[in-house]
């Protein structure tokens, strides 16, 4: 059967997610990178993953690097998600960073962060499916998710807060 590219993402849009920037320590500096292919793996060992785009700009970074965060944003972060999402834009922007846990960059206004060691890079395809082994994470109680639903980005509708 022949898949029809576009056919394909709309449907795997149909798939309500929540969005993350990974961010990383380069020798430029640190790096970010919008994502929504964050996954949960396994509890323990504490692994989880994300799938890089082979063909991104910030690919060659994220090849090199043995350690990277995943910053799960609120819906106040949105601009810095587009903003992250753009061709060539890899820099994160002084006041969007908290100090370093661990050496490695992360967002400040998380909702949850998760700092890790490259665990293992496997084949996927046009992207390169990423695994990490939690080092040390950090959570909010409070605050509202940025999701990404049919291309564009969402708030929850439900006022409740957990
Ligand atoms: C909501 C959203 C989710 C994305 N998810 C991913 C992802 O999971 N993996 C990935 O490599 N790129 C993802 N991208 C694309 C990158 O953010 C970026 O646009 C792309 O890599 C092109 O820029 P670059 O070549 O400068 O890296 C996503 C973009 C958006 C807006």
């Amino acid at each position: 059967m022949s898949i029809d590219g576009r056919q394909f993402r709309n449907a795997l849009g149909h798939f309500a997610t929540g969005v993350c920037v990974v961010t990383a320590a380069t020798d430029g500096g640190p790096v970010g990178l919008t994502i929504n292919s964050f996954a949960s793996v396994s509890l323990d060992p504490p692994l989880v993953l994300w799938s890089l785009d082979r063909a991104s700009d910030r690919a060659e970074a994220f090849h090199i690097v043995d350690r990277f965060a995943i910053n799960v944003l609120p819906e106040e972060l949105r601009e810095l998600s587009v903003q992250l999402a753009k061709k060539g834009a890899h820099a994160v922007p002084d006041d969007a960073l908290e100090p370093e846990e661990h050496g490695i960059p992360v967002l400040s206004g998380a909702l949850a962060r998760f700092v890790c060691t490259v665990e293992a890079r496997y084949d996927g395809g046009d992207h390169v499916i990423m695994v990490g082994r939690v080092d040390s994470f950090t959570h909010v109680h409070e605050g509202r998710p940025l999701l990404y639903y049919r291309g564009a980005y969402r708030t929850l509708a439900d006022q409740t807060e957990g």
